[in-house]
């Protein structure tokens, strides 16, 4: 049995800047060890990490979000707690939402998102995200330099969302205010309000309620009538929670993927050069970017029922803690996991967005976001660096993460960039 003798996962400081110094010390011990100061069995392994997200009647999404916070609302009885968790599934926080729910009613669910994330939609709004990308550089340009997180990655994949889900154009500034803050003022008088998922449900029940009385050829019409698996149609309220969660999932995971990405890129002029001669290899860039930094820092499972993960019992009722950072960089699975290598074979074996019935739809999404603006960057420019003043000189840099368990991902990325005038 292996013990945790140091911080604590959730609140240790120490871990936020590079918590991998860490990890390889707890999968050294052992890739799956019951962590004493909330009882959680923390998961650092890949093959075991494989074995969480593919048992489904092992472990419940139920607390998929939250973890072991704020406990369980129930006593864990028996050898499988299933019935429990359904008896009082209510109580757990976030559970009207898909990435809680378990079978039946997650497939059910997730088939609405069906028609939203076809290829032929995908190409569409790839189109579009190059016009954002220009839009929004352009806002930037003439200076030379940037705050990426702010000034463009942010507003970036939130108003991507938007046109994912058909949002007219004609309201995204007023998304982008009440959503993303930054240089967007409101032309209408429209004053930002507190809660930005009140404005999304407002925003998302009217244009709903306006497609199913009025159908039209757009996608929010898709998203209006779409249908469970079974052939009945969802309440509005139901198709508005997804529509919001889209925008919970996919904004701020995707803000962080693209801050990783151009650090890398402008901490690695020896990179940076590749990607300027070979712009094919972006792509594989990016999974290795996704592998190294993985967004998601963290995902949850609460045990249903007695299992053995990597050699230690983990008892019904347990919290369970995939590490995803931590699982790309088991050596078992990744050699030399901590050099970052571009011609790496197995690069796409990555867990980053997870795997099994609940991995992230909206991966080829993230992807294809980070490759359109990796792309326009070094199309609109010679050069990129970061701001020394800002974050130090090489081999001094200062960079801030951000201090929470669930997301990795710098808080601000100060560049500057030689601007390529149009020809
Ligand atoms: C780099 C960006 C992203 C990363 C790293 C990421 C990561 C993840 C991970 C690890 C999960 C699995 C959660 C679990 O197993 O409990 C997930 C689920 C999910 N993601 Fe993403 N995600 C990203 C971008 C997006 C985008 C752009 C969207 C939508 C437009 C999205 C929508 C979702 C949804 C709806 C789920 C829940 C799926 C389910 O429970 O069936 N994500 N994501």
């Amino acid at each position: 049995m292996c013990d945790f003798d140091e911080p604590d996962l959730f609140t240790d400081e120490s871990l936020i800047d590079d918590p991998h110094p860490y990890y390889d010390r707890l999968r050294g011990k052992c890739p799956v060890q019951i962590e004493p100061h909330h009882g959680v069995a923390a998961v650092t392994g890949y093959d075991e990490a494989v074995a969480v997200f593919r048992d489904h009647s092992g472990y419940s999404s139920v607390n998929a979000v939250t973890g072991p916070f704020p406990g369980l609302p129930f006593e864990p009885e028996g050898d499988d707690i299933g019935a429990l968790i359904e008896k009082y599934r209510d109580h757990f926080p976030m559970n009207e939402h898909l990435v809680t729910l378990d079978r039946p009613q997650h497939t059910a669910h997730r088939a609405l998102l069906r028609k939203l994330l076809t290829p032929r939609r995908l190409q569409e709004n790839e189109a579009f995200m190059r016009r954002l990308a220009d839009r929004q550089i352009d806002e930037f340009f003439e200076r030379g330099r940037c705050e990426l997180m702010g000034d463009y990655a942010k507003p970036f994949s939130l108003l991507v969302i938007a046109d994912l889900l058909g949002v007219p154009e004609e309201d995204h500034r007023s998304f982008r205010a009440q959503l993303a803050g930054g240089s967007a003022p409101l032309e209408n008088g429209e004053v930002p309000i507190a809660n930005p998922l009140e404005f999304l449900e407002e925003r998302f029940t009217a244009y709903v309620e306006d497609r199913r009385r009025e159908p039209r050829e757009d996608v929010l019409t898709s998203l209006a009538t779409a249908r469970f698996p079974d052939g009945t149609l969802p309440e509005v309220a139901e198709v508005v929670r997804v529509a919001c969660f889209l925008f919970a999932a996919g904004q701020d995971t995707t803000a962080r993927l693209l801050t990783s990405a151009f650090r890398i890129i402008a901490d690695r002029p020896d990179l940076q050069r590749l990607l300027r001669d070979e712009r094919d290899r972006v792509p594989v860039f990016v999974e290795e970017t996704l592998r190294m930094e993985s967004p998601v820092k963290s995902g949850f499972r609460l045990a249903r029922t007695p299992t053995t993960l990597g050699g230690v019992d983990v008892a019904p009722g347990t919290t369970v803690m995939v590490l995803n950072g931590a699982v790309n960089r088991d050596p078992a699975r990744f050699e030399c996991p901590h050099e970052f290598r571009v011609d790496r074979p197995n690069v796409r074996e990555h867990l980053a967005f997870g795997r099994g019935v609940h991995s992230c739809p909206g991966g080829p999404l993230a992807r294809i976001e980070a490759r359109v603006s990796i792309e326009r960057f070094l199309d609109r420019t010679s050069d990129i660096t970061v701001s020394e003043a800002r974050h130090g000189a090489p081999g001094d840099r200062r960079y801030s993460y951000e201090p929470t368990y669930i997301l990795r991902g710098l808080n601000e990325l100060h560049l500057e960039f030689a601007p390529v005038p149009e020809s």
